[in-house]
């Protein structure tokens, strides 16, 4: 059968981009840039995403293209059996983070219509964590399904799956064209709005304050590193997959670094909308910035609906347009994710990728249902835990350092991204894989394994 390719290079890049703009971006950028250094933070930030994230980018794009297929067979086609398990590794991170991503994305669905009645009233953490998650069940214990969670989740997935079923051309490339461009303009009227409110000025001095300290602080660095794989969905096999279906004439890394720019524009843009919408609501109750500000799932779901409840004039519009970005954003990002493995899947064992669709998606959709039980936060940030500590920064680490040292294979997939690509890449590109990114990563390794072993 006849490898699927996708219809147009923007088609291609909207997918990819798609991949990379997720919840990451909207609410998990702005409150990691805050805690570290704010704007000192764009320094290792820039770093990682030039030295790091770019390269290994354009590495996974080339390995793709070169080798057509998802990243366990393109490994194998590397390297043979020895190189093979690496993009298992990568497709089973991909596997587990795509069961409770899909949670987080039913969530913003529901808060979504929510939006428009304030339904979650004036204690929004209470409602959160009582009412809606339900989490009443000591930590371990599931409990019942909490069906406010689980209604969504379905959706969420049937959207997913029904996409991928339509195929790379149809399904996916199709769902970016119409999902990313709706995303960027809902995205930059709630960003314009945040922007003209009463105090936007004081958080974006908060968000932007360069605090030089941070740069000295190792830990600072290895916060622009995790943040950089995790943004642009570098080293999960997703990259691999998605350009494994360009055809043969495609330029490459000029598609990395349109995607690894975008990303970024994105990534500060929600910064700004968020630290001006923080902004207002310290203006709001006379608090600084950092009263407000909270992190990981408080800043979105009980932060948001607060600066909601907040809002001047009509205020339901303004949350509905917010948490509907964040599911259009989440959905393209599990799209690419649940492909990763479909495409693994099926190569391997031969399925159709229909087949592999019901199998590989179905099994992620009914593991999924256990973050939707009263005990389900535990389980989500249990598997965030485990995928961060374990996942991704030691795949690029050993992905870099096979690839350019053990296996000797960077010269020639520099020379195979060359010849098509119209950026030529210089040394600094093996440079930059295998010292300067093996170096950070193995010192991050380091630093992690003494604090979980000692
Ligand atoms: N890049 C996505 C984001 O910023 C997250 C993601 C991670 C997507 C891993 C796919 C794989 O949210």
């Amino acid at each position: 059968m006849e490898r699927s390719q996708w219809g147009t290079r923007a088609g291609f890049i909207l997918a990819a981009v798609g991949s990379a703009v997720g919840l990451g971006n909207i609410w998990r950028f702005p409150y990691v840039a805050y805690e570290n250094g704010g704007g000192a933070f764009f320094i290792p930030y820039l770093f990682a995403l030039l030295t790091a994230g770019i390269p290994i980018l354009i590495l996974e794009f080339t390995i793709g293209h070169k080798y057509r297929g998802s990243a366990p067979l393109s490994f194998f086609r590397m390297g043979g059996k020895k190189m093979e398990w690496l993009g298992w590794w990568a497709v089973f991170v991909s596997f587990v983070i795509s069961t409770y991503y899909a949670v987080i994305i039913a969530w913003s669905m529901r808060y979504t219509i929510f939006s428009f009645n304030q339904a979650w009233g004036t204690d929004t953490e209470a409602f959160l964590f009582n009412d809606f998650l339900q989490l009443t069940v000591t930590p371990g214990q599931t409990g019942g399904i909490v069906w406010g969670v689980f209604i969504p989740l379905v959706l969420v997935w049937v959207i997913t799956l029904g996409i991928l079923f339509a195929g790379v051309k149809k399904g996916i490339e199709l769902a970016n064209r119409i999902f990313i461009p709706t995303l960027v303009v809902i995205f930059l009227i709630v960003v314009i709005r945040a922007l003209t409110l009463d105090g936007a000025m004081i958080g974006l001095d908060a968000f932007f304050k360069p605090n030089f300290d941070a740069i000295m602080d190792p830990k600072v660095w290895v916060a622009a590193y995790g943040h950089i794989f995790f943004s642009l969905s570098v080293a999960f096999a997703i990259m691999i997959t998605y350009s494994s279906y360009l055809p043969k004439k495609s330029d490459i890394t000029n598609n990395a670094f349109i995607t690894g720019f975008a990303n970024s524009a994105f990534e500060l843009l929600a910064g700004i909308g968020v630290f001006a919408a923080l902004g207002f609501m310290a203006n709001q109750q006379g608090v600084a910035v950092a009263d407000v500000a909270a992190a990981g799932v408080g800043l979105a779901f009980v932060v948001f609906p607060q600066i909601i409840n907040e809002f001047p004039g009509f205020n339901g519009l303004f949350g509905a347009l917010f948490f509907l970005s964040l599911t259009l954003a989440g959905l393209t990002s599990l799209i690419s994710i649940t492909e990763t493995y479909v495409a693994g899947f099926s190569e391997k064992f031969g399925l159709s990728r229909n087949k592999a669709i019901a199998f590989g998606g179905g099994l992620a959709a009914l593991i999924s249902i256990l973050f939707a039980t009263q005990g389900g936060l535990f389980f989500l940030d249990a598997a965030d835990y485990f995928i961060n500590q374990f996942g991704v920064a030691a795949i690029g680490l050993v992905e870099v350092v096979m690839v350019v040292w053990i296996f000797r294979k960077a010269d020639m997939l520099r020379d195979h991204a060359n010849a098509i690509s119209d950026i030529h890449l210089g040394g600094w590109w093996k440079i930059c894989l295998g010292v300067v990114t093996p170096i950070v990563l193995g010192y991050m390794m380091f630093g992690l394994l003494k604090t979980n072993l000692l």
